[in-house]
């Protein structure tokens, strides 16, 4: 299967207020001779999500949320429900992030609970896994990526090709330390071989996205892997032209 480039931009804790709608818009323009091509997706903080998935109406950039809550309703103070992020115009959600587990407590579990409630509600998850640079230094990458990978595999299953992967090794994130494309190409191609010993379908329809320092000067080598299918964008994906540049670094497939 051909599977398309995917290039999200998470947009973290910035950008949730009128920024959000100028930087939004700033994407839609610069990547507009890339729709159909390759799929953009930008994921501002809930305070901006109704009104940026406002401004982008009609155009080809999809939002995202960057986290959800797996109950549709109820005494959850403080939280957002997955139907929630819909109706407010998100088609995506990112779950599991690296800063989710570390800073909140996120376990295997219940990012699977996350992934699950994304899909019953018509959400594409963006789930990410990653190992520490305690945990590759200690030569226990695969198996920490494998763990997180099949807590959501069944999940993700469910619907193939609807889901997406993110491998996004912690010590990569916001350090200008971007793992080498044959080091991020090693990982993605032992997650798909995890998902296709499980089920081939699944494996051939799964897009992984690499994040971690991506920048427009080093997407290229990244995005040229056979086994990377786009790019998770922290920092770079608050400036709309090198974000733009980023995705443009996407190759003919
Ligand atoms: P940076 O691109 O800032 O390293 O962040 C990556 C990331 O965490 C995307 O989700």
């Amino acid at each position: 299967m051909k599977r398309k480039y995917l290039i999200a931009g998470n947009w973290k804790m910035n950008a949730g207020g009128a920024s959000g709608l100028e930087l939004a818009r700033g994407v839609a323009e610069g990547t507009k001779e890339l729709a159909g091509r390759v799929e953009i997706v930008v994921a501002p903080p809930f305070t901006a999500l109704a009104a940026v998935a406002q401004e982008l109406e009609g155009t080809h950039v999809e939002v995202s949320a960057q986290n959800l809550y797996p109950k549709d309703s109820g005494a959850y103070t403080g939280e957002v429900s997955a139907p929630m992020l819909l109706e407010s115009g998100a088609r995506w959600v990112i779950l599991g992030h690296s800063e989710r587990r570390q800073y909140f407590g996120e376990t295997d579990e219940f990012v699977r609970e996350k992934v699950r409630a994304a899909l019953a509600a018509g959400l594409r998850p963006i789930a990410c896994i990653g190992e520490t640079l305690e945990e590759r230094e200690a030569n226990r990458t695969l198996e920490v990526v494998f763990r997180q990978l099949d807590a959501i595999r069944d999940e993700l299953a469910s619907r193939p090709g609807v889901g997406v992967i993110a491998y996004e090794p912690v010590w990569a994130i916001g350090t200008g330390k971007v793992a080498g494309p044959e080091q991020a190409e090693e990982v993605h191609a032992a997650i798909r071989k995890r998902l296709a010993e499980f089920s081939a379908e699944l494996a051939d329809a799964t897009r992984i996205l690499y994040g971690g320092s991506v920048k427009a000067d080093n997407a290229a080598g990244l995005l040229g892997m056979p086994n990377v299918d786009g790019a998770l964008v922290g920092g770079a994906s608050l400036d709309a032209a090198g974000f733009a540049r980023i995705a443009q670094a996407a190759p003919e497939r």
